[in-house]
């Protein structure tokens, strides 16, 4: 048995022993997850580590107890040993009270709890003297703990999952075919909410050729659904869905019915209804009423992905694939496991980075640090005391707005300190400067030399200003400031360029300076390329998402 991690009065003068990672088999009935797999283990390894599974674990997501091996893992017999000799379990599923009642006072487990729904397993895990991470209670909007969401891992599986399981109980292909025994129209998909779970399945029935619509209360999520190969089909009420964090919320009665209508057309039509609708706390919404069910052609679909939380549909029976009206209406509540290999992969994946954020010192030692938003977020039980909920993020203070002036100082390089006004003086004393410079130039440099002088600072004003108002609508902001400045330079090129009268080069005897010309030409060249390969990079990368 691996010693527990010393406790904060322990003498500090000789390093912690690493602690021992325990995973044992789940026991939920039908699940075929694993919480590790082979090769997280070797990370886990490295991060110092020790990794105990339990024999058979990782069978039906097709993991061997000695591909574990091979990778370092320590191969326990029962469940009883490897609960008795791990300092922090790692499970998919919450534990029942059989293993709730082998949780030793001290060990760390780390799954998929549900504080809300599981009150009493929370009593229980307390009692235990235990600490929790709960990992459904991640705070899902810190870009920083993206790398850890197992609720998003799983709900994209679930989504491809959902196609897969449509295309099985539909008779006909997904895509169009045009053959010598005739010719067959493509299948007509349509995606009630378009999260995490409802873009895989547009994304995955995208590429099997259907013919995709989706629609979602949460207006921002019409660009991603089409960049996915889908429609997006509005409902024709003016209400936005966002309730906060990502999430929707209940709509008003007047957009519901607006909306029942719209879906009672698309029922019409559609051959798979794939349904992913969700409000957190909340019954899924009823979108599919028996009714729209009647309303389908025989032979259709309908996947009901929120049939765990009461489902989307009317008609639909939790955990089983029914047929009524001639509709199949899948209800699967294990989506994500009917994929156990790959969901197992992503969750380890998730699983090993909140490890590396647990243990930075890399010695084997995890460090629940309550200070860290991520980690407060998923902590619900800390050493026996419950801390769920965790209280809300702290919302980053908005930048305050910098004066016009701050913002030349700065990009001119002679700033204050960031963001800081030049002070009134200083401001003066530099107008001041720059009239007697100009007034010196006037006095002496021959005409022609103040005209072009004068122009000169009118371009590097008006392109400087051109160039830093121009607003990042592209993904970044120095895309848009190089697409900014070759715009500027195209524009140069093309007025040396054109014919005199418009304001070209010309030499002293008043014919066009073809030298002047000819740089503006490779200028002009060279700018197109930036813009135009600019583009055509975009296009690719857009292109590898659609795909
Ligand atoms: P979810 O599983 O709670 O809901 C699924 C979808 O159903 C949501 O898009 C929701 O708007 C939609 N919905 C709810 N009621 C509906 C109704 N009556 N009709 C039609 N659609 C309805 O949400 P999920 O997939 O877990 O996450 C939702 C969003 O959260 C993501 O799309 C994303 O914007 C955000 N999120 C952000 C993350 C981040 O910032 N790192 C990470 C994960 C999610």
């Amino acid at each position: 048995m691996q010693p527990a991690a010393p406790g904060p009065d322990s003498a500090k003068a000789t390093a912690p022993a690493p602690q021992r990672i325990g995973v044992p088999r789940e026991t939920f009935s039908g699940e075929k997850r694993v919480a590790t797999v082979p090769e997280a283990v070797a990370k886990l390894v490295k991060l110092g580590f020790t990794v105990a599974v339990e024999s058979g674990a990782g069978e039906a997501a097709s993991f061997s107890d000695d591909a574990y091996r091979a990778e370092g893992a320590v191969i326990v017999p029962t469940a009883a040993e490897l609960w008795a000799t791990s300092d922090i379990v790692f499970k998919v599923r919450a534990p029942n009270a059989e293993e709730v009642a082998q949780v030793r006072a001290g060990t760390t487990l780390i799954g998929f709890i549900w504080p809300a729904q599981n009150p009493e397993l929370m009593q229980q895990l307390a009692a235990a003297k235990a600490t929790v991470l709960s990992i459904d209670a991640l705070p899902r909007t810190l870009s920083r703990a993206q790398k850890m969401d197992a609720l998003t891992s799983m709900a994209g599986v679930s989504g491809y999952r959902a196609v897969i399981e449509a295309a099985n109980a539909f008779g006909r292909f997904f895509n169009g075919q045009i053959t010598a025994a005739g010719k067959v129209p493509p299948a007509k998909v349509f995606i009630a909410g378009a999260g995490v779970a409802g873009l895989a399945a547009i994304g995955t029935a995208a590429s099997l050729g259907a013919i995709v619509r989706a629609n979602d209360t949460r207006a921002e999520v019409a660009d991603q659904v089409v960049s996915l190969g889908g429609e997006f089909v509005k409902v024709d009420y003016n209400e936005e869905g966002s309730g906060g964090g990502g999430y929707a919320k209940v709509m008003s009665e007047g957009f519901q019915k607006a909306q029942r209508e719209m879906y009672a057309k698309q029922a019409l039509e559609a051959d798979i209804i794939i349904t992913t609708a969700l409000i957190p706390g909340k019954p899924a919404p009823k979108l599919i009423t028996a009714d729209m069910v009647k309303s389908m052609k025989p032979g259709s679909v309908i996947v009901d992905m929120a049939a765990e939380q009461g489902g989307n549909c009317e008609l639909t029976e939790p955990g089983q694939a029914v047929v009524k009206h001639g509709v199949t209406i899948v209800g699967y509540t294990d989506l994500a496991s009917r994929l156990a290999r790959q969901s197992s992969t992503l969750y380890a994946t998730n699983l090993f980075r909140l490890s590396e954020e647990l243990c930075k010192t890399k010695d084997g030692v995890i460090h629940v640090n309550m200070e860290d938003d991520a980690i407060r977020g998923l902590t619900v039980i800390k050493d026996g005391e419950i801390t769920w909920p965790a209280p809300p993020l702290k919302q980053a203070a908005p930048p305050p707005a910098k004066p016009a002036a701050a913002v030349v100082e700065k990009k001119s390089g002679h700033g204050h300190g960031a963001g800081a006004p030049m002070p009134a003086k200083n401001l003066a004393i530099l107008a001041a400067v720059a009239a007697v410079v100009f007034w010196f130039i006037g006095a002496y440099a021959p005409a022609a030399f103040l005209g072009h002088f004068t122009v000169f600072v009118l371009a590097c004003f008006i392109g400087y200003m051109v160039v830093w108002n121009v607003t990042p609508a592209l993904h970044t902001p120095l895309m848009s400031v190089t697409n900014a400045i070759s715009s500027i330079i195209a524009i140069g090129a093309l007025v040396q360029i054109a014919p005199p009268m418009l304001g070209a080069a010309v030499s002293v005897d008043g014919r066009p300076d073809s030298l002047i010309r000819g740089l503006a030409f490779v200028a002009l060249v060279l700018t197109a390329i930036n813009m135009f390969g600019g583009f055509a990079v975009t296009r690719r990368m857009l292109d590898m998402f659609r795909k």
